[in-house]
């Protein structure tokens, strides 16, 4: 370990959704429910729809191999892996292990991180302490879900906010000054009820019973999670920034998780942040649980919307409850100086 922690940041992207689409006409004929009304609700016009062979780890793998290639590294050179999911293949083991054996890195440890939709904030703000102290050298710090195998396609309140995919990022040294300032998180249980599925896990282990009641698919009081969800966003957003000296007016690029654009907007309007300051791609993708923040930071960066030295915000909210943000400030440099 060095004494002093090192500057940490992003050296690699990559996402991954996949190809099916299903749009708001297709849902129409599904469950009660309109385009109008999920376009004015939610802003989503279509989401992805994993393959039946697709798994979590396979679009999580196909993501990571994206991100690494960004870096110009092998996946050989990776030393963690971590993969934010609350969709893993299976209860164990962990779909991080999954991953490393699908992209043939090294024997290296991984981890799963359970932290909903905030998950890849949160596998940010691991994975940098990890590279920060010099115990790793690179870390891949991948959000996956499919939300699709957990979704009630027959419940109009939430089948229709839900898309699969994964997002990476390659985490490693950078120029002093830039990568991560500061990370702020948070976690209350005393919201399970609001967002969770309900059964499959120790407290209510699978049974026929379970599963003709339905309990195997998202719970979700909406409304409540709505006004939670701006609210930590706001909070988490002010913590992490105020962490290094620096307000809402400082952000060049918010990268807020993609639930729903009403709760995008609405955050962004009581951080007194221009919406062409925040990045928003939820209408091509709905809601992707812990990739969302990944999926659209990589589109962000490809269409020239992430400038050298800009201010970065990633911020998330969801199932825990959870929520948190960090602040990056961004550099290109590792890229063309390996
Ligand atoms: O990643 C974190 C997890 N999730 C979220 O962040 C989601 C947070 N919540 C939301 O985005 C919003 O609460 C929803 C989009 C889920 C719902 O929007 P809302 O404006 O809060 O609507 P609502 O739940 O208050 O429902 C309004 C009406 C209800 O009808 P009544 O009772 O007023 O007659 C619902 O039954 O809309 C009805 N409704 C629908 N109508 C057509 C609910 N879902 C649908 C639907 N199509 N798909």
């Amino acid at each position: 370990m060095t004494g002093n922690p090192r500057a940490v940041g992003i050296i690699g992207l990559g996402s991954c959704v996949p190809e099916r689409v299903l749009t708001n006409a297709d849902l129409e004929r599904m469950v009660d429910t309109t385009d109008e009304w999920i376009r004015t609700r939610t802003g989503i016009r279509e989401r992805r729809i994993a393959a039946d062979h697709e798994a979590t780890s396979d679009l999580a793998a196909a993501a990571a191999q994206r991100a690494l290639a960004d870096a110009g590294l092998a996946a050989t050179d990776v030393d963690l892996i971590l993969v934010a999911t609350l969709t893993p293949d299976m209860a164990f083991p962990a779909t991080a292990n999954l991953v490393q054996h699908h992209i043939g890195a090294r024997a290296v440890p991984g981890f799963d991180l359970s932290a909903g939709c905030s998950g890849f904030v949160y596998g940010l703000t691991v994975g940098a302490q990890l590279v920060g102290t010099g115990l790793y050298q690179r870390v891949l710090v991948i959000g996956a879900d499919v939300l699709s195998r957990i979704t009630d396609w027959t419940d109009r309140s939430t089948c229709v906010l839900f898309g699969d995919g994964a997002g990476a990022a390659v985490l490693g040294s950078v120029p002093a000054g830039s990568g991560f300032l500061a990370f702020a998180l948070g976690g209350d249980g005393a919201g399970a009820e609001l967002l969770n599925l309900p059964a499959g896990g120790s407290r209510r282990p699978a049974t026929a019973d379970t599963v003709g009641h339905h309990l195997h698919f998202i719970r979700m009081q909406g409304n409540e999670v709505f006004k939670f969800g701006v609210r930590a966003m706001v909070d988490a957003t002010i913590e992490a920034l105020g962490k290094c000296g620096l307000t809402p007016r400082d952000i060049d690029l918010l990268v807020p998780h993609q639930a729903n654009i009403r709760i995008m907007d609405a955050a962004a309007r009581r951080l007194e942040i221009p919406l062409d300051r925040v990045f928003a791609n939820v209408d091509r993708f709905g809601n992707t649980s812990a990739a969302s923040v990944p999926i659209a930071f990589d589109q962000a960066r490809r269409e020239g919307r992430v400038k050298e030295g800009a201010i970065i915000v990633f911020v998330g909210f969801g199932a825990g409850l959870t929520w948190g943000a960090t602040v990056l400030r961004w550099s290109e440099a590792p890229w063309k100086d390996r």
